[in-house]
């Protein structure tokens, strides 16, 4: 806020402030001292509306000058006026983390029960699921999905399909350090013709009918510019995040359009790092969580 805007707001303010205080001596003056309490003003409308001299009870005129008061008080300990501080220097900030600390320290006995228990012994607890579960609709499901199924850019974790490998200690690093997919664009390397062809050869590899020939181009393409990630027989690589491109599950959408636009331009998934900003007591329980959502898929 400029120092303009600030005084622009605090004069009207108390402007506004005087004008109430004004209002209520000039309503209160009124010719009380000429005509007696109950007895007739003088003043008569529509023939026999008369006005009587009823001055407010005075509690009801203190409430007035109570409320002032208390808006001037609060002016001058919270910053309400302009630009100022307040004597109390209470901010947004200040009350957000004070009320966090609190919070941290409610909740720290219930989060030191699963303590020292392994993800996979937590996956099968069901109040450390039910925790984590929660923790996974405030913080991950904007991605993910309410029901972790996922989103076209963003995996499912509930389909015991994964990038970078479905064991507690990969699901754990995901989200603690997050993960960066790198899929180069191969547009200008293939050309028009051999992004078809490349693209063939994928669909192929799912099981769809495609040109043979252009699949049989497609496949020395795919060994020489995509084996180095995806694996010769385009399982995939769980190190690099590379997804398997043969069982038809796909992040970015499985049309012949969506196949072409990731090899044309390459994708950059990103997962960010959840370490610091929800530390690795949460993200145990979270991954607990989401540990348990694979057993179940395993299951089915
Ligand atoms: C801003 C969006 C976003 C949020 C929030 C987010 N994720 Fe992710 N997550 C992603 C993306 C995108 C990927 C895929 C990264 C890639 O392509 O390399 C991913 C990948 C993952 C993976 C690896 C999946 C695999 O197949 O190996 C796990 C596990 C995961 N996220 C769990 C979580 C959990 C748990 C949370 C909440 C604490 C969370 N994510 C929050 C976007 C997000
Ligand atoms: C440098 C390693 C690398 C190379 C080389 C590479 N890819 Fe990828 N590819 C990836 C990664 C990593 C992803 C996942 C990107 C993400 O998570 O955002 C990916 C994603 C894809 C996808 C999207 C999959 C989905 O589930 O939606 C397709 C299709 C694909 N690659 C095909 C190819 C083809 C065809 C080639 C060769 C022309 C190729 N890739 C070369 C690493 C590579």
């Amino acid at each position: 806020m400029s120092q303009g805007l600030s005084w622009y707001i605090i004069v009207i303010v108390l402007f506004n402030v005087l004008g109430m205080l004004a209002l209520i001596w000039w309503s209160g003056k009124g010719s009380s001292k000429k005509v007696a309490e109950g007895e007739e003003m003088g003043h008569v409308w529509d023939g026999d509306l008369r006005e009587f001299n009823n001055p407010l009870p005075r509690w009801w005129l203190w409430m007035f000058y109570i409320t002032i008061a208390f808006a001037l008080v609060y002016f001058a300990l919270y910053p309400a006026l302009g630009k100022t501080k307040g004597v109390l220097n209470w901010t947004q900030e200040k009350a957000w983390e004070k009320e966090e600390k609190k919070a941290d320290e409610e909740f720290a006995a219930f989060f030191q029960q699963f303590d020292g228990k392994d993800l996979t012994m937590l996956a099968g607890d069901p109040g450390a699921v039910r925790a984590g579960k929660r923790l996974y609709l405030n913080y991950c499901s904007q991605c993910h999905g309410s029901d972790a199924g996922g989103a076209r850019g963003f995996p499912s974790l509930a389909d015991n399909d994964w990038l970078y490998g479905g064991e507690p200690e990969n699901i754990r690093t995901s989200i603690l350090a997050g993960r960066n997919g790198m899929m180069p664009p191969f547009g200008p390397v293939l050309g028009d013709d051999g992004l078809e062809d490349v693209a063939a050869y994928v669909m192929q590899l799912n099981g769809r009918q495609v040109d043979d020939a252009k699949a049989k181009a497609g496949q020395e393409k795919f060994a020489l510019n995509c084996a180095g990630c995806h694996m010769p027989d385009g399982t995939g690589n769980k190190f690099l995040g590379a997804p398997n491109l043969t069982n038809n599950i796909w992040v970015y959408g499985g049309s012949p359009g969506a196949i072409k636009m990731s090899i044309r331009e390459g994708r950059n998934g990103v997962m960010p790092a959840h370490k610091d900003f929800l530390g690795e007591q949460k993200v145990e329980l979270v991954a607990a969580y989401v540990l348990s959502l694979t057993e179940a898929a395993k299951e089915q």
